[in-house]
């Protein structure tokens, strides 16, 4: 567990245990049943994801660090000087520290994460090498609405950065809904720049989700493990698999949690059935082509101003403003 630098505060809103039990008994009576992909991110799923990322099969993450590595100054251009930059999922130092490079005069740096060790992590080795940055992390969950703290200088604009296609994790409505909240958060002179993996050949998005080595397996089985300890749950983890298919209709990549066996499992003191082969939807994954982003974007009122990929074409970072905003 790192440790912050005693003069970096960090505002504590991490989900309390009775958020975690409300949302997962109202996905588990749910039919079919299904759990949020959020609590994934406890300390032990963060560092699995950690892993994923550096696996040969999940081109995501090399993909978006090409693209950040080719673009990144005209990224920042695009962005303009001093502006608040709010990160939501601050996962990701090795992105975030390409931008906070080329951003000219940064007011401050808002990581916004889910994980408090995570946070904690990412914000101890940005902190290291960006001293002169103000830093001020929040552990929250970004889909509900929060206050963000105030920067001791007054910035030019503020900037949501949400890397990583983690904006493919939200059912469209969903999506639509936390665009629109990050235009009220970036108000009319601002900015958003969204990590989206793109579509491509259904092969190579099932390897992604679907590795050799078994991490991301262990990923999704380890959301069980997290309720067993937070919910005192009493799943077998041997008794359930996981599984990760494209739906090309729908383009999307669904995960799901299969039980191998008829069983009762206890959650939170209540009792729950399952078939054998009974298949849990735990996380999406949609992909998006920079038209199919944009439609959403619109219903948010966003507009897309900038696409930027890499040289496969394999991911994209596309800015988006405010609809009726121009320079
Ligand atoms: C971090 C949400 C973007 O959906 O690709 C990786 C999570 N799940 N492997 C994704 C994930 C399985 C990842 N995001």
């Amino acid at each position: 567990m790192s440790t912050l630098p005693s003069e970096i505060f960090l505002h504590d809103l991490h989900p309390s245990a009775a958020d975690i039990r409300g949302d997962v008994l109202a996905g588990l009576t749910r039919r079919p049943k299904r759990l949020p992909s959020k609590y994934f991110y406890d300390a032990r799923g963060s560092q699995l994801f950690e892993c994923i990322c550096e696996l040969p099969e999940y081109y995501l993450t090399r993909a978006e660090l090409a693209l950040m590595r080719r673009h990144a100054p005209a990224i920042a251009a695009a962005l303009g000087p001093r502006a608040l930059l709010v990160e939501y999922g601050s996962g990701s130092a090795t992105k975030t520290r390409l931008l906070l490079e080329h951003l000219a005069d940064v007011a401050a740096y808002v990581p916004v994460e889910i994980s408090r060790s995570a946070l904690a992590a990412s914000v101890a080795q940005l902190s290291r090498q960006f001293p002169l940055i103000e830093m001020l992390p929040v552990c929250a969950d970004f889909t509900q609405p929060l206050a963000l703290p105030e920067p001791a200088r007054a910035p030019r604009r503020t900037v949501v950065y949400f890397p990583g296609s983690t904006i493919g994790n939200f059912e469209p409505e969903a999506a639509v809904q936390l665009l629109g909240r990050m235009r009220q958060t970036i108000g009319p002179g601002g900015a958003a720049l969204i990590g989206v993996d793109l579509l491509k050949s259904s092969e190579l998005i099932e390897a992604a989700y679907n590795d050799a080595a078994g991490v991301t397996a262990e990923f999704t089985l380890n959301l069980l493990q997290r309720l067993n300890r937070e919910l005192h749950a009493d799943f077998n983890l041997g008794a359930f698999r996981h599984r990760a298919r494209y739906q090309p209709q729908r383009e999307r990549i669904e995960t799901h949690i299969i039980s191998r066996t008829e069983q009762d499992v206890t959650v939170a003191a209540r009792r729950f059935h399952f078939a054998a082969g009974e298949a849990m939807l735990v996380e999406i994954s949609c992909k998006y082509s920079p038209q199919s982003f944009a439609r959403i974007a619109a219903r948010a009122g966003l507009r897309v101003t900038h696409v930027w990929s890499d040289p496969e074409a394999l991911f994209s970072v596309l800015c988006l403003r405010p609809a009726g905003w121009s320079a």
